[in-house]
């Protein structure tokens, strides 16, 4: 073989692999084109556009730069890939779980991602999925208070929610429903402990500090929950992106 053969041989074969699997992918995924809703196949009409609400931006900076990605995936995979689908409350609500009474699960796609410098997908799942973290906790909320006998409205559920993951930054192992157990780790350095001056704040996490002291979150525990609050992935997409559409209801029992 001719050192020529060789050199062309090498390029062919890494640089195909190359154009096909990182060139390609980078600018069709960069800018995806947008997907209607088609009539007769979807409850809506027009642009399928995933609505993000919270400091996205900064938030995912706060959540990078303190590793959550390491243990904490954000990806819904595709049932050939994994079994997400299949549980309650990952991939969206089931039925079961979900107060609409729907099937709110689906794969991630393209989309979920947009507004974002880098898609955390993640690393490993020592932790949950994050996709729908917040479907997951208001669910789970609803279900602490049906338990308690207790009627409350939406805005009291996102409020618990909101608290929620304040306190769980700060201590994750403040919580009765894992026996205080977690391995989350904390990040007290988010928040501010400072002497009370008048009221107390309405933030203030309930944790023992020094008498006359309250702990309250500081700028970038504010910007990672927000962030962390814009994670739900839930939404129905157009069918021709969803792969895992719900079963459609059992007709021939008549
Ligand atoms: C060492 C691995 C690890 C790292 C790093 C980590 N977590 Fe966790 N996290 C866990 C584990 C394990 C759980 C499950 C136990 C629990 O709910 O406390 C969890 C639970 C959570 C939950 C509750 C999820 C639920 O469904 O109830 C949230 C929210 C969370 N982590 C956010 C974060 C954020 C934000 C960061 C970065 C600041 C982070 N985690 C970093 C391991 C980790």
């Amino acid at each position: 073989m001719s050192f020529r053969l060789f050199a062309i041989g090498l390029t062919a074969s890494f640089g195909l692999a190359w154009l096909s699997v990182v060139v390609v992918p980078f600018f069709k995924l960069r800018t995806p084109s947008p997907i209607s809703f088609q009539e007769g196949f979807d409850e809506q009409e027009g642009i399928y556009h995933p609505k993000r609400a919270g400091r996205v931006a900064n938030g995912a900076a706060v959540y990078a730069e303190n590793g959550c990605y390491q243990c904490h995936t954000q990806v819904i995979r595709p049932t050939y890939a994994g079994m997400d689908l299949a549980r309650p409350d990952v991939g969206g609500l089931s039925p079961a779980v979900n107060p609409d009474g729907i099937d709110s699960r689906r794969e991630s796609n393209v989309f979920d991602y947009s507004g974002l410098d880098f898609a955390m997908i993640g690393t490993t799942r020592t932790g949950p999925d994050l996709m729908n973290l917040v479907p997951r906790l208001k669910a789970r909320v609803r279900q602490q208070a049906k338990d308690d006998g207790e009627e409350i409205s939406e805005g009291v559920v996102a409020g618990r929610v909101r608290d929620y993951l304040f306190q769980h930054l700060y201590n994750p192992r403040s919580f009765a429903r894992l026996e205080n157990w977690s391995s989350c780790p904390s990040m007290p350095f988010l928040f501010e402990e400072r002497e009370i001056k008048g009221q107390p704040s309405d933030d203030a996490l309930d944790v023992t500090v020094e008498a006359g002291h309250e702990v309250v979150p500081g700028d970038r525990a504010e910007a990672l929950v927000s962030y962390l609050l814009s994670l739900e992935h839930d939404d129905p997409v157009p069918a021709t992106m969803d792969y895992a559409p719900a079963a459609p209801a059992d007709d021939s029992q008549g």
